[in-house]
């Protein structure tokens, strides 16, 4: 481990800023770990040690500990410590299976939390009007959340879907696929397109990467069986998380020209 004191040193001198100290002191502790300055499998010295480095009490070391063993990004073993937890391999994402990002973290046994940016009813964008076949007179219920999987942001997704389908959008808990499922509405089929980019300021920031990194943006059209389009989702992945997978497969001659569109 790098010199820890210069990571907590100084967290409760720089609090006149008026964050909470466990705020600043989880922040300097995420800080240090994205910065390789704590690397996966270290140790984090003892409760007593980051309090008087840090000069926060006990309870406020307690806490910032806590939210960081939540968001996946520590671990607690029954005694012996607080480590960092094992750093996130790149996803690898199945692009043949309709599935939706909380079953495919759950799948890799990581802890998923989304971080909510929007979520109301609103009249439709042309674009939302042509691809989710509404009228001017209907409305759209958009839903903005920040995925996050083990302390890790890697996806922002915008989806928009017929405010019929999802008349409540606050009735949306941890996945929307499991909100739609309940009301016969999971999709069944699915067209993504997806292209690389660069990310802006506000997109970068959510995701903790630099500004310009690449971005995977996927836009995802999803049907039921009867052929309705229920959700448009434009997404943002972060490009240095991300693999995406196609199994290819030769097709036989009756297949051959066929479209997925
Ligand atoms: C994936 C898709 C989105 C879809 C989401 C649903 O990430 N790219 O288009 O909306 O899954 O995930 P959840 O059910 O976890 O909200």
């Amino acid at each position: 481990m790098a010199d820890a004191s210069s990571i907590f040193a100084g967290i409760a001198t720089s609090a006149q800023n008026g964050a909470p100290l466990y705020l600043q002191l989880k922040k300097a502790i995420a800080d240090a770990v994205r910065r390789g300055l704590l690397v996966p499998g270290d140790a984090l010295p003892s409760e007593r040690d980051i309090a008087t480095r840090a000069e926060v009490s006990r309870v406020t070391v307690r806490k910032a500990v806590q939210e960081l063993v939540r968001d996946g990004m520590l671990v607690q073993r029954h005694g012996s410590g607080t480590f960092v937890a094992p750093r996130m391999d790149r996803v690898e994402q199945s692009l043949s299976r309709l599935t939706s990002f909380t079953e495919d973290m759950a799948r890799r046994g990581m802890k998923v939390r989304s971080a909510w940016l929007e979520r109301g009813i609103y009249p439709p964008s042309p674009e939302e009007m042509m691809v989710l076949g509404l009228s001017s007179k209907e409305l759209v219920a958009r839903i903005s959340r920040l995925r996050i999987a083990n302390g890790t942001p890697l996806a922002i997704e915008r989806a928009s879907l017929s405010a019929s389908t999802l008349p409540d959008p606050d009735a949306v808990g941890s996945s929307l696929y499991a909100t739609l499922e309940k009301t016969g509405n999971r999709p069944v089929r699915a067209v993504q397109r997806i292209s690389a980019a660069n990310l802006g300021d506000a997109d970068s920031k959510l995701l903790e990467v630099a500004p310009g990194s690449a971005s995977l943006n996927i836009e995802r059209i999803s049907y039921l069986l009867s052929g309705k389009v229920i959700e448009f989702t434009r997404s943002v992945y972060r490009g240095d998380a991300y693999d995406f997978v196609a199994e290819l497969r030769l097709s036989s001659p009756d297949e051959s020209g066929e479209s997925i569109l």
